[in-house]
């Protein structure tokens, strides 16, 4: 069997209520002084002020940083910095979806080892120690809670950098679905299937492992059972665990694609995902159609069927993406760094069939 290296850095406290033990638990680790970087929705919902009642009362200082947007990008970033560079706290506490996680582990970047966000571009740039992080994922979605990456768009150029090191991870990540459960059904529906796409994705690529298609098979049982009813917690760890079989075995050719509509459009990341994954699947069958088929049986149809039923759009015409876009689309989807982990081999021509499939 091939050689692995397998290592869980993140311990999970899954459960209804288990945002109750954030207290105990940042206690623990020795937070005196956080940063609470969460959304604004998180606020809203009352989340935030519950956050903070709960770590107040283990004498924990909280101060909330709110102060960025869905794909949080290289100015939010250093924006958070500034902010929390003359606050002297110890942690960080991660409130919201994959935009706050991601968030977080960008400024705990600049905050501990200093520089621009483009200097941890990659993996195990930062030689300085990071300070610890507790994640609480507000949508089941990214699994950024499970992983070592800060994604975070360049401000100029809008491309979107994996930035990777392992001290970058949540120590703890607690997934309550009571607070999942207030993301409104649009959110929780793009989020799902982005979920589902992590799921199928990292279950074929060149860098999986037999530990990384544990948690992608077992990712997609559950995340493909209850991505119509919507069971929250069912989609939490389907996604946590689609979440820890990306950060050993990377993604493919939709998430190669994705990266340029958002990045020129502002698409919604799980909207792009899902006028791709069908189409993508279909055009793996002959490197991965035996792997796709352990999944499910015509997966390229269930992907479709799932994304019908969650009213989720089909094709790039109805993201509004102009035809005479999709060379440029090609080129850029060529460079993304998650496109050469696709099981058949992705290029600018592979791209631009994608493209035209999916239009
Ligand atoms: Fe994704």
């Amino acid at each position: 069997m091939q050689p692995f290296d397998f290592h869980l850095r993140t311990r999970v406290l899954f459960g209804e209520g288990s945002v109750e033990r954030l207290g105990q638990t940042a206690a623990f680790l020795g937070f005196t002084r956080t940063l609470l970087v969460a959304d604004e929705g998180l606020i809203a919902a009352g989340h935030v002020e519950r956050a903070r009642r709960i770590l107040h009362q283990h004498r924990i200082d909280a101060i909330l940083f709110h102060d960025f947007e869905a794909n949080p990008d290289t100015a939010m970033v250093e924006a958070g910095r500034a902010f929390a560079e003359h606050l002297a706290v110890d942690s960080i506490v991660a409130l919201g979806g994959g935009s706050s996680m991601d968030c977080a582990k960008g400024i705990n970047f600049l905050l501990t080892n200093g520089g621009r966000m483009q200097d941890y571009w990659g993996y195990g740039k930062a030689a300085r120690p990071m300070l610890p992080m507790i994640g609480i994922p507000a949508t089941a979605g990214t699994g950024s809670e499970a992983q070592s990456y800060a994604l975070i768009s360049d401000a100029e150029t809008h491309v979107k950098m994996a930035c990777g090191d392992p001290k970058a991870s949540f120590q703890v990540a607690i997934l309550d679905p009571d607070v999942a459960a207030s993301a409104p059904a649009a959110v929780r529906a793009a989020a799902g299937y982005d979920a589902l796409s992590h799921a199928v994705e990292a279950f074929v690529t060149t860098r999986r492992n037999p530990v990384s298609d544990l948690y992608a098979r077992a990712a997609f049982r559950l995340l493909d059972a209850n991505f119509e009813s919507g069971a929250t917690g069912a989609m939490q760890l389907g996604a946590h665990y689609a979440g820890i079989a990306i950060e050993h075995s990377m993604l493919g050719a939709a998430h190669a694609c994705a990266n340029p509509l958002t990045a020129r459009y502002g698409t919604t990341h799980g909207h792009a995902i899902a006028v791709l994954l069908p189409h993508v699947t279909s055009w793996n069958e002959a490197a991965a159609g035996r792997r796709y088929r352990e999944l499910s049986d015509g997966l390229p149809a269930r992907l479709a069927d799932l994304r019908l039923a969650a009213g989720l759009p089909s094709t790039l015409r109805d993201l509004g993406v102009p035809r005479e876009d999709l060379d440029g689309l090609a080129e850029a989807a060529s460079h993304q760094w998650t496109g050469k982990f696709n099981p058949r081999p992705f290029d600018r021509t592979g791209a631009r069939e994608v493209y035209e499939c999916a239009y």
